[in-house]
């Protein structure tokens, strides 16, 4: 698999603005109070956080197979469990149900710039006693040999442990079924394909009240498409939300669906884009953000997570200075 080697030729070769590496944490200009709540040590690539119901953080790295809970009070990083025997990098992880989350495992190779493993799902659940110590059940699924490239995951219905993985390379939608570990490639759609510079396309995925939202790293957009909430079966067309963007990795929605907050690895931009059409605003301006997802909220005010890769340049420039980090935004909801 090609998949950061095509970014790195896209860097190379294509968009005019190209990204300037900046200081992890310049966050003295942002529009929303930050907090770095972790930071990682160079060489460490953050890709996606989970959240578990008591608050405690699910971090994921594809620099590394271990999968560690972080207490955000105390920042505390404690293991949870060791995937090291079916790859080096965990890519994903997202809730199904109440404190079971699935994760996606896999092997890079960070100097190629490359994930040539094969991808396999695990379920994580905690609902054991004694599980604020991190102690989970941990299995694995299923495994995706046909896969080009599993990227972001949303849970399409809870309740019966349905699980949606985006292919960043083919374009389309996995379906996985947690209960049986049955898998599937629902749909491909020219919206999810990368653009002519960069074959690597949909990116995060979120699902809200039978709306498939999705980023596109290759062609920048944000888009939603009505997707069936039981079969996963596709009901339209996308409709592209915002475009132009310069390397959307992740995103996430207020309660209303008004917002989206995406994360722009390339841009080392957290944004605001209204889904309604308006002003896009820069939240903050941070090193290579990759994913955010929302904590507790209270009343009118909610925390959300932002993970970091310390800058994708870094990564292609061979030229690691700084990890990732966890940082924290306050934003009005
Ligand atoms: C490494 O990155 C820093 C800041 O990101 C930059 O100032 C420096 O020139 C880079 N060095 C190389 C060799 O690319
Ligand atoms: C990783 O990629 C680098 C650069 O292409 C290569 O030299 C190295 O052999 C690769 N490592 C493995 C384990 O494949
Ligand atoms: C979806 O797009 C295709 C190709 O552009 C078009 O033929 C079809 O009518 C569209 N469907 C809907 C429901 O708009």
């Amino acid at each position: 698999m090609l998949s950061y080697l095509l970014l790195f030729a896209f860097f190379n070769s294509s968009r005019s603005q190209a990204p300037t590496p900046i200081p992890a944490h310049n966050l003295t200009n942002n529009t929303h109070p930050a907090t770095v709540i972790y930071q990682y040590p160079p060489v460490t690539w953050v890709e996606n956080i989970g959240v578990r119901p008591n608050g405690l953080l699910l971090p994921v790295t594809i620099t590394s197979p271990l999968l560690n809970q972080l207490n955000p009070i105390t920042g505390s990083l404690s293991l949870v469990y060791d995937f090291s025997a079916a790859g080096n990098a965990i890519q994903s992880i997202t809730k199904i149900k109440k404190d079971i989350f699935i994760v996606d495992v896999t092997t890079c190779n960070l100097s190629a710039l490359a994930c040539t493993g094969l991808f396999s799902s695990w379920e994580v659940d905690f609902r054991l006693p004694g599980t604020e110590s991190g102690r989970a059940k941990v299995r694995k699924l299923a495994e995706f040999p046909d896969a080009g490239f599993l990227n972001g995951m949303a849970a399409l219905n809870p309740r019966m442990g349905v699980l949606l993985i985006a292919d960043s390379l083919l374009g389309g939608i996995w379906r996985l079924d947690t209960s049986t570990g049955a898998t599937e490639l629902m749909f491909t759609d020219k919206s999810m394909m990368g653009s002519a510079d960069i074959a690597f396309g949909i990116n995060g995925v979120r699902v809200r009240r039978g709306r498939l939202w999705f980023t596109n790293t290759g062609k920048g957009t944000l888009s939603w498409m009505p997707i069936d909430p039981v079969t996963a079966q596709r009901r339209g067309n996308a409709t592209v939300v915002a475009d132009g963007l310069l390397g959307p990795d992740d995103s996430e929605l207020d309660d209303a669906e008004r917002n989206a907050y995406v994360t722009d690895i390339f841009a080392n931009q957290l944004l605001r884009i209204p889904t309604e059409g308006g002003d896009v605003e820069v939240v903050a301006e941070l090193a290579g953000p990759t994913s955010a997802r929302w904590a507790t909220c209270r009343r009118g005010k909610a925390n959300l997570y932002v993970s970091t890769s310390g800058g994708f340049l870094q990564y292609v420039q061979g030229n690691v200075t700084v990890g990732g980090s966890i940082v924290r935004f306050d934003v009005n909801s």
